[in-house]
């Protein structure tokens, strides 16, 4: 479904990206782990189209998107949850989903909106209320039932669980391997090395602008330099 080939990316002279080769096939969920810094989010960015492509390409199902604008990105139906769960505080969490929604119009959203709070029952509990009222993980939720109120093909998470209480990191995990079994794409960035690869098809680690290895994510967690480096074990 996605393609990168010797992706580049630069920030004025500093090189982040050095030349990435990853895929994600239809119905994956795909994890890319990586200390701070490691350039995770900037790959993430040229996927959605706001960080721009220096060298190397992206293909998404058959496509050349290396130098499409990011509009015509989310229409192809890529979602990207950015990290921070930027949710608009003062605007109600009924109002944040529409804006998800924005492209629609009509009976169709008012069924997305029942699918999303069928899916988190807290946000349907709290739709009057500002979004800014939630806690950190309920804004996450908001943040990721927002994405998916594009009906993504391909949808995008950097860094779910930052900021959260262990508790709710499990229930972001678990929310989105629910997704992934509902048939969902995700190419899901975290720092949490442990919780994403353990519900990672496959797993890929990012040292400095260069992946460094590529495995299924059971292997990865099993590996000792893994272990080592990201697990703390
Ligand atoms: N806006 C920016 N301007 C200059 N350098 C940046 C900018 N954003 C990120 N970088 C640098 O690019 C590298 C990768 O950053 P980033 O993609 O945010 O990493 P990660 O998401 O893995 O923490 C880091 O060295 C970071 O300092
Ligand atoms: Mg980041």
């Amino acid at each position: 479904m996605l393609e990168i080939n010797g992706l580049v990316s630069h920030y004025g002279r500093i090189q982040a990206l050095k030349g990435i080769d990853l895929a994600i096939a239809e119905g994956e969920l795909v994890a890319l782990v990586g200390a701070n810094g490691a350039g995770k989010t900037t790959l993430l960015r040229c996927l959605s189209g706001v960080q721009p492509v220096t060298g190397g390409g992206i293909r998404f199902e058959g496509a050349d998107l290396t130098r499409l604008p990011a509009e015509r990105r989310v229409q192809l139906g890529i979602a990207q949850v950015p990290e921070g769960r930027q949710v608009f505080g003062p605007l109600s969490v009924e109002d944040n989903l529409r804006l998800g929604a924005y492209r629609r119009k009509g009976p169709d959203v008012a069924a997305d909106l029942d699918r999303m709070y069928a899916m988190f029952p807290i946000l349907k509990e709290k739709r009057a209320l500002p979004a800014g009222t939630l806690s950190g993980g309920q804004q996450q939720m908001l943040a990721i039932a927002r994405a998916l109120m594009s009906h993504p093909r391909l949808l995008l998470l950097d860094e779910p669980s930052m900021g959260l209480a262990p508790l709710l990191v499990a229930e972001i995990f678990a929310t989105i391997q629910a997704l992934k079994d509902s048939g969902t794409t995700i190419f899901l960035v975290e720092q949490n090395a442990y919780a994403a690869l353990a519900i990672a098809d496959r797993g890929y680690v990012l040292e400095t602008g260069t992946v460094v290895m590529h495995a299924a994510g059971a292997d990865l967690l099993a590996d000792q330099r893994v272990k080592e480096a990201y697990l703390g074990i």
